[in-house]
């Protein structure tokens, strides 16, 4: 079987891709960066310019199914021009593949597509747990940017193609992300959670979100799923047991929400917006958990 890969060079997009690749698939990947096309050793590698509508539709040849992770990192200061970067790469990005495809006029086997998606696209709230079935709106940067990547997903069907969009969450992972941010401060003592420290972190560890996508890939998953473990923490839940796994104490109090407001403006929504989001229809697919606890998944990223 073989796949192509968009932001394969990403931190999701390596480990999926290293692991696809132990598992015995073939594996195609799109890459922005001319200099990239030859770094993922055992993969093939192509170029695309989503901003210049330039894709290398070599890149399908022999393809079953596509994993789409592409996207502008969102955690870099949200300016107007950076948000339209946000948007734009994720909107663009799928465009272009499909058109892509479109090129080449029904030649191509192509059945399924996984694309990455965000738990950001659920309303901020701090008591109610939400499932795939909620009621999503367009009121946030977030929520905008999630559902339109989503709707703009849906488009795929039109060449006959099944869908499955994995809303991920708080990807926890040794190399990078949320981790390699909070982990020096809170190695020093001075890990202090967000706001009133009350918001819910739907956390997910690298090994299950790879387990994940490679389930839905293998199983030809088709809708909206939760890539999330099944029990979110508080975010003072979350520095505390990140203290633990550094073997550090946990003193500070929380940051005041006003004070990260005037700081990271907008942004400040990823670390002040509270997210308790259900796992159970990952599990429903028979999706086996590796990590569940919050301490076992950190102590194991810490060591
Ligand atoms: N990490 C998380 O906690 C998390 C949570 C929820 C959702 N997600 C979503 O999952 C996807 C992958 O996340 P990640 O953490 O692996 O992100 P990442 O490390 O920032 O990688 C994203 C990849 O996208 C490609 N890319 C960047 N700008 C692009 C553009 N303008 N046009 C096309 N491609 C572009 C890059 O690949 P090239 O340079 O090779 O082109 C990059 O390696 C993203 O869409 C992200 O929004 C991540």
């Amino acid at each position: 079987m073989k796949l192509l890969i968009t932001g394969a060079t990403g931190l999701i997009g390596k480990k999926i891709t290293e692991n696809l690749l132990e598992t015995g698939f073939q594996i195609h990947y799109l890459t922005t960066g001319k200099s990239k096309t030859n770094i993922l050793q055992g993969a093939t590698g192509f170029y695309w310019n989503p901003e210049q509508n330039q894709i290398d539709l070599k890149c399908f040849y022999g393809v079953d199914t596509i994993i789409h992770l592409a996207g502008s990192t969102v955690s870099k200061r949200w300016t107007k021009s950076y948000k339209e970067k946000i948007y734009s790469s994720r909107i663009n990005s799928s465009k272009l593949l499909l058109k892509g495809i479109e090129d080449l006029n029904g030649e191509h086997q192509i059945k399924h597509l996984v694309s990455a998606s965000a738990i950001g696209v659920y309303p901020s709230d701090f008591n109610d747990y939400f499932d795939e079935e909620a009621e999503v709106s367009r009121t946030t940067f977030m929520e905008r940017v999630v559902i339109d990547w989503e709707n703009e997903t849906d488009s795929f069907s039109s060449e006959g193609i099944s869908i499955a969009k994995l809303r991920i969450g708080l990807v926890l992972s040794e190399s990078g992300g949320v981790l390699g941010t909070l982990k020096l401060p809170t190695y020093f003592g001075l890990g202090a959670a967000f706001g009133s420290g009350k918001q819910g972190q739907s956390w997910i560890h690298m090994n299950d979100l790879v387990g994940i996508f490679l389930k839905a890939v293998e199983d030809q998953w088709e809708g909206v799923f939760n890539a999330v473990a099944p029990n979110p923490v508080t975010q003072s839940e979350f520095i505390a047991s990140l203290s633990r796994a550094l073997k550090r104490p946990y003193f500070l109090p929380p940051i005041p929400a006003f004070l990260i407001r005037i700081g990271a403006g907008e942004m400040s929504d990823l670390v002040l917006d509270s997210h308790w989001i259900s796992s159970q229809k990952v599990i429903d697919k028979g999706y086996s958990f590796q990590y569940t606890d919050i301490q076992k998944a950190l102590d194991d990223l810490i060591k």
